[in-house]
């Protein structure tokens, strides 16, 4: 176990020093919402608040898991809890089970209950490690519980679990047996149309993107592996965000949470407008974390800026109205749904006020 903890700083100072993100794009730059000359609205009365999972946000953003296992992780923790709690946004958290294995860890953890005694909290564990799961929302006394799918990831590290047999199972019993709600996500790779069904037929409360454009476990396992060259193969694998966006949504009813590569209030717009109801955020909010929760804060209130620009822009004053603004889908994004047989169309020809 103090392996894993080794393994998870050296993760963080690679996401830290070196560029660990994917060179294909996240799909964003294929979606083009359209401008309105007459947006018929005050930006000053622009609302981004949403309801998610029973809770108010103040905007439709989650800090998403990225660090967890090391005692460097309080210092994170901590700052992320205190940004979260003055701006109203979730926090998720970075895998609990090292602190489950380490009791002596769970200060790392416990911490942000205690800085953020209201704020929206998800608790996180890796699908190999479920039976954790009760523990993980006891010990931060989680509002959710986000279970992480990586097959990518263990799949090119060394010590990885590969075998996923009876995975959904696993979840659809958590899911019985939690009370409070679960995200399934991913990690940077994406979730399509078919497991969106699959994951939704065993109950799960949201599902969180977690596509390919942002921060790549491969390039991680690249920088540290010895042999490199899995990590390089695989640098770029996955579902593009804005298309995993498309496929579930489009599979499922519940809550959506675009996120991989989201790194603009202007890519979160594009997000909700195809379909998701709140974006989250990685590596960007990681790095701020360091130097900071006053940078965190800052952060954030730039990208609420920036996302309320682009509702102006398009004469949307709350966030319902930004998800039947009609917009544009191009190139690469629109080749791939096509062939997946999704109508793009439809998303340039709805209208706003129906
Ligand atoms: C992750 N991610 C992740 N996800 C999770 O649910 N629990 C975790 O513990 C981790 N840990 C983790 C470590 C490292 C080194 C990486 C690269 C990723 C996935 C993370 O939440 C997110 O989905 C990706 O980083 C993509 O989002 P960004 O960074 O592009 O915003």
């Amino acid at each position: 176990v103090k392996l894993t903890s080794n393994r998870k700083l050296e993760h963080l100072i690679l996401c830290l020093c070196r560029d660990v993100e994917h060179k294909k794009k996240s799909g964003f730059q294929d979606i083009e919402l359209i401008h309105r000359a007459l947006p018929e609205i005050n930006k000053d009365e622009i609302d981004i608040s949403v309801n998610f999972l029973g809770k108010k946000l103040e905007s439709p953003f989650m800090i998403t898991g990225i660090t967890g296992g090391h005692e460097i992780s309080y210092k994170i923790n901590k700052e992320l809890a205190k940004a979260a709690k003055a701006t109203g946004v979730a926090l998720g958290l970075g895998s609990q089970r090292v602190a489950i294995e380490n009791p002596e860890l769970e200060y790392t953890y416990t911490i942000v209950r205690e800085v953020a005694e209201d704020a929206f909290i998800i608790g996180n564990i890796g699908v190999s490690h479920v039976k954790y799961a009760k523990k993980a929302v006891e010990m931060v006394d989680a509002d959710a519980l986000a279970i992480h799918l990586n097959p990518l990831q263990e799949a090119i590290q060394p010590e990885g679990i590969t075998h996923s047999k009876k995975t959904l199972e696993k979840i659809g019993k958590i899911v019985k047996e939690l009370d409070v709600p679960v995200i399934v996500k991913e990690t940077g790779a994406g979730i399509c149309y078919e497991d969106a069904k699959l994951l939704k037929n065993k109950g799960v409360a949201a599902i969180d993107v977690a596509g390919a454009g942002g921060t790549s476990w491969s390039a991680v396992e690249a920088y540290r592996s010895k042999n490199s060259h899995l990590g390089k193969l695989y640098w770029d694998w996955g579902i593009p965000t804005a298309i995993s966006t498309v496929e579930v949504r489009e599979a499922v009813d519940i809550p959506v949470i675009a996120s991989g590569g989201i790194r603009t209030g202007l890519d979160a717009a594009k997000a909700i407008a195809l379909g998701a109801d709140i974006v989250g955020m990685a590596l960007p909010i990681m790095k701020k974390a360091f130097f900071g929760y006053k940078e965190v804060i800052s952060f954030i209130e730039n990208f609420n800026e920036e996302l309320k620009i682009a509702m102006y822009l398009v004469g949307a004053k709350n966030i319902e109205e930004l998800k039947k603004c009609p917009l544009v889908i191009r190139g690469k994004v629109r080749e791939w749904l096509h062939e997946r047989g999704f109508d793009t169309k439809k998303y340039a020809r709805r209208s706003l006020h129906g």
